[in-house]
């Protein structure tokens, strides 16, 4: 049976990549800020992405063991509709530390049982909204380039761990009904969850530090 350890499993796309996961038989590590906020299958540990202590307990708690997906999902959006004149510097370090270096804390962290797992996959989930070429609207400064930093990090890793079988992969969940998206987002938590489970499921050495969309197309930088 296959363990999974997903971040910010409380709610949105995290819990539901912990219910999939747990319908599928895959034993499931749930990462909360509030443990009591998790209601899903499994075991679940206390995790801030952003506070490094909480980040090395987590490494703590299950170093020994063998994680064969870490989904590094929790995240932020920050103030919305700030111009570039008005942009909330305290707000923006807030975001970077949570989008971008709280994965790679956590990525670190929990390194070893994933290298000593069969699959060796570490999932970052991104944005399209981070793709520099993508970027035909401009606006929202803070959390765009929270996710286009986060791609060119996981890029390096990628790179720096290909040799030791790790797989990682950038994923764009698509605009997603969750208290981020909002209510007129484009699709459910359901249908992006089974269409970045499925991309997940078939990557392999070829597809890691490469950035893919939850229907399976790849997506420019
Ligand atoms: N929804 C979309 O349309 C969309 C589109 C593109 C990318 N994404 C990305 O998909 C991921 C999940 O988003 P979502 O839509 O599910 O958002 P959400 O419903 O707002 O849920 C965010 C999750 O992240 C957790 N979190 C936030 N800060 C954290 C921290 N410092 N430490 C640990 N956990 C933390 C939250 O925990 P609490 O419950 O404790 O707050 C919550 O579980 C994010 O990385 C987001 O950027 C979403």
């Amino acid at each position: 049976m296959p363990t999974v350890l997903i971040t910010g499993a409380s709610r949105g796309i995290g819990a539901e990549f912990a219910r999939q996961y747990a319908v599928d038989g895959w034993r499931v590590i749930a990462a909360c800020r509030d443990p009591g906020d998790y209601d899903g299958e499994g075991e679940v540990h206390a995790l801030d992405v952003t506070d490094g202590d909480s980040v090395a307990a987590l490494g703590q708690a299950v170093a020994g063991e063998k994680i064969d997906l870490l989904i590094n999902n929790a995240g932020i959006y920050g103030p919305r509709n700030l111009s570039f004149d008005e942009l909330d510097y305290d707000a923006w370090s807030q975001v970077l530390r949570t989008n971008l270096m709280g994965p790679m804390r956590v990525a670190a962290s929990l390194a070893g049982p994933v290298m000593a797992s069969q699959q060796k996959k570490m999932v970052f989930i991104s944005s399209k909204v981070g793709s520099i070429a993508d970027n035909s609207s401009g606006g929202s400064y803070i959390y765009r380039s929270s996710k286009t930093a986060l791609n060119m990090a996981v890029k390096s890793l990628s790179l720096d761990l290909s040799g030791k079988g790790l797989i990682t992969l950038l994923l764009h969940p698509g605009w997603v009904q969750t208290d981020m998206g909002g209510a007129s987002a484009l699709i459910d938590a359901v249908t992006s969850v089974a269409g970045m489970r499925a991309v997940i499921d078939r990557a392999d050495a070829a597809d890691s530090g490469r950035f893919f969309n939850y229907d399976g197309n790849e997506l420019p930088w």
